[in-house]
């Protein structure tokens, strides 16, 4: 065996995972492990992590697995390859997702390396935004990532609409919180601080008091009544852009396009500093994911709330390293 081609091989899908290993995940549960086989990398969800009450048939797991495989994407463009991308589904291997083979040489061009540049930057926000707009020009470019995956993002201009959201998304946080079960799932995923753990939500995430946006739109509570958190920040209370990520169906390969086009929006918007502020408490409610379906997506599936803007600074977030996510594919 070649040994120093046996060790660029290693290194390539170390490289890989390292790139995917911060892509955002429901909860940070980072619901994925990833098999290699040369400098191929074989993507799986991992249901061990999957959140069994909120999310039972996996949706949330896989569009968090499909900003994994859109940041895989991205990080072989960067080696300067074309990926070539194998969806995979076996009904033996349920959590088998896809095979990531460097394909022929093609060097990256400046607009992916900005891309690529932005997979460690990017932070979910929790709180208000700053109260300038977006960039001019941002938001179409941003629907044409969504597009290049074959989702749509929605923006809810409608300050009726926007309302309605934020109240629906009260109702789902008041209603999850009535139930223990979600709870406890909630519990798992966030630490207590000082926790050494490299997953889930951490104190130094979300703000002691994220304020009031308007309009206003319900924050998980990831201190579960304890107070933990950032100082408060409530200098600025914009809501920000209100978008809908919709796909035309469904089902599994739509909520994995879903992951790749929410990651290519994310990292899009932050190379223009925009951040997203997720609300997807209504979408785990079936009654109210279709309420949503039926009068705000005309026609598409609702698979992500998100608010946009510029925020005044960041939380912290966290990653298993590559070592604890790489095993040999069978
Ligand atoms: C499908 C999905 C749903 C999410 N829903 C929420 C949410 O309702 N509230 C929230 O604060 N963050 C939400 N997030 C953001 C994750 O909590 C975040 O990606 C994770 O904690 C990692 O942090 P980072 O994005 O800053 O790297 C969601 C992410 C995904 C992929």
């Amino acid at each position: 065996m070649n040994v120093t081609h046996a060790v660029s091989e290693q290194d390539t899908a170390h490289f890989l995972v390292d790139a995917a290993a911060w892509a955002p995940s429901v909860h940070n549960t980072q619901p994925w492990w990833f098999g290699t086989r040369g400098s191929t990398v074989t993507l799986h969800a991992d249901p061990e992590r999957r959140l069994n009450v909120a999310d039972p048939d996996g949706r949330e797991m896989l569009i968090s697995c499909g900003a994994a495989l859109c940041t895989l994407r991205l990080a072989a463009r960067r080696l300067g390859h074309s990926p070539q991308v194998r969806m995979a589904s076996d009904p033996d291997r349920p959590g088998l997702i896809a095979d990531v083979t460097l394909g022929p040489a093609r060097p990256a061009g400046e607009e992916e390396n900005r891309m690529y540049d932005q997979i460690r930057r990017r932070r979910t926000h929790r709180g208000g935004f700053r109260p300038e707009g977006l960039p001019a020009g941002l938001l179409q470019a941003l629907r044409t990532c969504a597009l290049d995956e074959n989702a749509a993002l929605r923006v809810v201009a409608d300050p009726r609409a926007r309302i309605a959201l934020g109240a629906l998304t009260e109702v789902a946080e008041q209603l999850l919180r009535q139930n223990p079960d979600y709870c406890a799932e909630m519990a798992r995923w966030a630490p207590r601080p000082g926790s050494r753990r490299r997953d889930g939500v951490h104190e130094d995430a979300y703000p002691h008091d994220p304020g009031r946006t308007d309009p206003p739109f319900a924050q998980r509570d990831f201190a579960r009544g304890h107070g933990w958190g950032l100082p408060a920040d409530e200098r600025h209370g914009a809501a920000g852009v209100v978008a809908l990520l919709t796909t035309r169906t469904d089902e599994r390969s739509a909520w994995l396009e879903a992951g790749q086009a929410l990651q290519h929006v994310l990292l899009r918007a932050t190379q223009d500093g925009v951040s997203a502020a997720f609300h997807t408490q209504a979408l785990e409610i079936p009654e109210l994911r279709e309420l949503i379906r039926a009068r705000f997506c005309d026609g598409g599936h609702p698979q992500t709330i998100m608010r946009l803007g510029v925020a005044e600074r960041e939380g912290r977030s966290v990653r298993r390293p590559p070592e604890e996510l790489i095993r040999p594919e069978p």
